[in-house]
């Protein structure tokens, strides 16, 4: 039987995880990205290939560059830290980015249970995306379209007035669910 109480915490700990793109520039520790690293490493995949290999950036000229690397990368740049997911490219028709999309749920959730912020950084168009892996001294196969900013939350700044581009919340599940009797 699962725990309740367990089962409660990680019900909570999904519907909790929000977007973070603001960071105190506060390191985050070794530990702290272990860990992290570590629950990338046990995300399950497509024929358990694991199709994955993960950059870990501190260097702030280097998460600069990447942040240019796209319209919604900026974040990057003030980021601690960042992981950058290398995803096997020959791979990418075969679950490889279903897989890799899993792994970063997975950075992100236990980052939070650290009480770090994290946020993805799509790098697109896929010229961008092309120059990422070189420019972290990867070669072929791989090819990064995602990176996933860290850090302890910048104390949060006052609401801006007026509303974000982007809507906020969820559908509901009568929006989303179909059921079949
Ligand atoms: C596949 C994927 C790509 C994303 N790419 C970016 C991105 O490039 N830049 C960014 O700021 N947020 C990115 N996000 C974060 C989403 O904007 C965010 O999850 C969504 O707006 C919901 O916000 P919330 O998670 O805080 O509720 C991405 C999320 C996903 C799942």
């Amino acid at each position: 039987m699962p725990d309740p109480v367990d089962d409660h915490e990680l019900a909570c700990a999904v519907k909790g995880l929000r977007a973070t793109r603001r960071f105190a520039p506060e390191p985050v520790g070794r530990a702290e990205i272990r860990h992290v690293l570590e629950a990338a490493r046990w995300t399950g995949s497509a024929r358990n290939r694991q199709p994955w290999r993960f950059v870990v950036v501190h260097d702030r000229d280097l998460l600069g560059r990447l942040s240019r690397l796209g319209g919604y990368a900026g974040h990057l740049a003030g980021a601690p830290v960042a992981i950058l997911l290398a995803v096997d490219a020959t791979l990418s028709r075969d679950d490889a980015e279903f897989d890799a999309g899993r792994c970063a749920q997975n950075i992100m959730l236990a980052a939070a249970a650290q009480g770090l912020g994290s946020c993805p950084a799509s790098f697109f168009p896929a010229a961008n995306a092309d120059r990422v892996a070189p420019l972290v001294g990867l070669d072929e196969p791989w090819r990064i379209r995602t990176a996933i900013s860290l850090g302890h939350p910048a104390t949060a700044p006052a609401p801006l007035p007026g509303r974000s581009a982007l809507p906020s919340g969820r559908l509901s599940l009568d929006e989303l669910v179909t059921e079949i009797p």
